[in-house]
């Protein structure tokens, strides 16, 4: 048996063509685009090409997307007084901070400042609480929420409800808000990590495997449950011996190909979701903040 390939692409891009006309809606009811700030402290090459992206797919999609950008020695006053301004202006609907921040900047005190109703990412307490409690008005982190939207795709609703799932990582990026959305779909889920004693024999239960913790192909074949569905997070760069770099998921991808239901490949898989899920969070956060009724472009791709 081969695994169906679940195409994040395809996904990301349907998506995508969603928040493009919810931003137009909103746009004509609103009388201006939805507004997202990126604010990107130094210059690490990884973190200025995701801005970059970010603001260029938002511009495309009709969105009034800006990266502001600050020397590496900013000083964490001066990023918080920018934050304030942002939360008191009415044309703004979302804020990101990229992460990782320099020494000087303590990154829990500067979520911790972002409106919570701003806050895209879905990083703030209150949206880790509205999430985990299942209050209405949460903000979803990005790339989990992808990853949940690519399994609802591929299983559809019932095939969640009672799966098993396991969730390898407990970051507060991915892992910790993936398995309480799994909750949420009303799957039995299991978190493993670092500590976790058996790891491959708790994922050979699982019908729904995420992999999330940057680990090239620790996840082989004999982890998997036949027939389950592998959504691979990570993307590591490797180095090629003839110069330059791959990138590598945490699933040995060829090997699990065989046993898995359905896996995301890497690239192509959670990657292109990411993107698409932040401008989707920008036009959300704009509709609610505003009163504006607009369609969550989720829900007309689910
Ligand atoms: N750095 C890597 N991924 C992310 C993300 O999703 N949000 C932010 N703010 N920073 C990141």
């Amino acid at each position: 048996m081969t695994a169906t390939l679940i195409d994040g692409k395809a996904t990301g891009a349907a998506l995508r063509a969603r928040v493009a006309e919810a931003a137009e809606t909103f746009g004509n009811r609103a009388g201006r685009p939805p507004g997202l700030r990126v604010i990107l402290v130094g210059d690490d090459p990884a973190s200025q090409a995701y801005v970059a992206s970010k603001e260029k797919v938002g511009r495309g999609l009709g969105l009034d997307s800006r990266v502001e950008r600050y020397p590496a020695d900013l000083p964490e006053p001066d990023l918080l007084g920018r934050i304030a301004a942002l939360n008191a202006d009415p044309a703004i609907d979302g804020i990101l901070v990229q992460l990782p921040l320099p020494p000087q900047i303590d990154p829990q005190r500067v979520i911790a400042a972002i409106d919570p109703d701003k806050d895209v990412d879905g990083f703030h307490p209150v949206n880790v609480g509205r999430l985990v409690a299942g209050l209405p008005g949460a903000l979803v982190p990005c790339t989990p929420y992808g990853c949940w939207i690519l399994l609802r795709q591929t299983l559809g609703t019932d095939r969640l409800d009672g799966r098993t799932a396991f969730v390898l990582g407990r970051s507060n990026l991915v892992g910790k808000p993936m398995a309480q959305l799994l909750l949420a779909a009303n799957a039995t889920v299991t978190v493993g990590h670092s500590r976790t004693e058996h790891p491959a024999a708790l994922a050979r239960q699982a019908d729904i495997l995420v992999a999330a913790v940057g680990r090239p192909g620790l996840v082989t074949a004999d982890w998997i449950k036949p027939g389950a569905a592998v959504i691979d997070v990570g993307i590591t760069r490797v180095d090629k011996p003839e110069g330059g770099y791959r990138l590598a998921g945490d699933v040995d991808f060829d090997a699990a190909r065989a046993v898995a239901g359905a896996i995301t490949p890497v690239p192509g898989g959670v990657g292109p979701m990411t993107i698409a899920v932040l401008l989707r969070n920008t036009v959300v956060a704009a509709s609610r903040r505003t009163g504006t009724p607009v369609p969550d472009p989720v829900d007309l791709l689910l």
